[in-house]
């Protein structure tokens, strides 16, 4: 375990409806078995889960973390659950996650966190998924609330940009990083940049394919026809 010279959790700047991600967490839980290789989403919901899964392996509980952000590797870290990586283990059993959106088809709108691609490794290498998402992200169509966000090839971010503002989309725009953190865009977990796409009247599956298919496109926030249980 890394003894950190700063408290991870101030890596989250604020955790809302911090009472129900608590329940949720509780649940969570309570599912898991010694032994255990368990998939780690990104985002606060996912962060207040690894706090409460730390409890636990303090208690004795055994199980590994494959981690989606480099902050619930420190987080998972500090709270003594071990880390190992996809390249280690045969198989996920299980994974859990976080949403910005799900949809009354369970299609999830994900990636506010910049950690979409590698939160989708892990949805795919797991034998079983739980979404934890309370009802706040409840939605009747994706992209109600919640721009998509698109992982694109640094070296491709022009002509996407290009491309996608022929669309008839209500608007597209590069995330930057913000003033006093870093300058130009935002980078993800997987090394891309964003372009946040926001279409409130719905992306469905024919926009999303003609997005995801744009040469540059490396993933998206999109998570369209996954089974899962839901924590909520
Ligand atoms: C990060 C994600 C998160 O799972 C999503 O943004 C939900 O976060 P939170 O639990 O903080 O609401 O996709 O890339």
């Amino acid at each position: 375990m890394t003894n950190f010279p700063f408290d991870v959790k101030t890596l989250w700047s604020s955790v809302s409806n911090l009472e129900s991600k608590e329940k949720i967490a509780k649940q969570l839980v309570s599912i898991a078995n010694d032994g255990d290789v368990i998939g780690f989403g990104s985002g606060t919901t996912s962060m207040v889960c690894a706090l409460e899964f730390g409890h636990s392996v303090k208690d004795g509980l055994a199980i590994s973390a494959v981690v989606t952000s480099y902050e619930l590797a420190w987080l998972c870290d500090s709270v003594g659950i071990k880390v190992v990586n996809l390249n280690d283990v045969s198989n996920v059993d299980w994974c859990f996650d976080g949403a910005d959106e799900v949809d009354s088809s369970n299609n999830l709108l994900k990636g506010r966190g910049g950690a979409m691609h590698n939160e989708r490794l892990v949805f795919d290498s797991a034998i079983k998924r739980y979404i934890v998402a309370d009802n706040s992200k409840d939605v009747k169509v994706l992209g109600e609330k919640f721009p998509a966000p698109l992982e694109v090839n640094p070296k491709k971010m022009v002509s996407v940009y290009r491309e996608l503002n022929k669309m008839n989309l209500d608007s597209v725009a590069i995330r930057l990083a913000g003033s006093g953190s870093k300058d130009g865009p935002v980078i993800t977990e997987a090394g891309n940049c964003i372009i946040d796409v926001v279409y409130t009247a719905g992306f469905n599956n024919i926009l999303i394919d003609q997005i995801s298919l744009l040469d540059g496109v490396f993933d998206t926030g999109l998570f369209i026809g996954y089974e899962f249980e839901r924590i909520s």
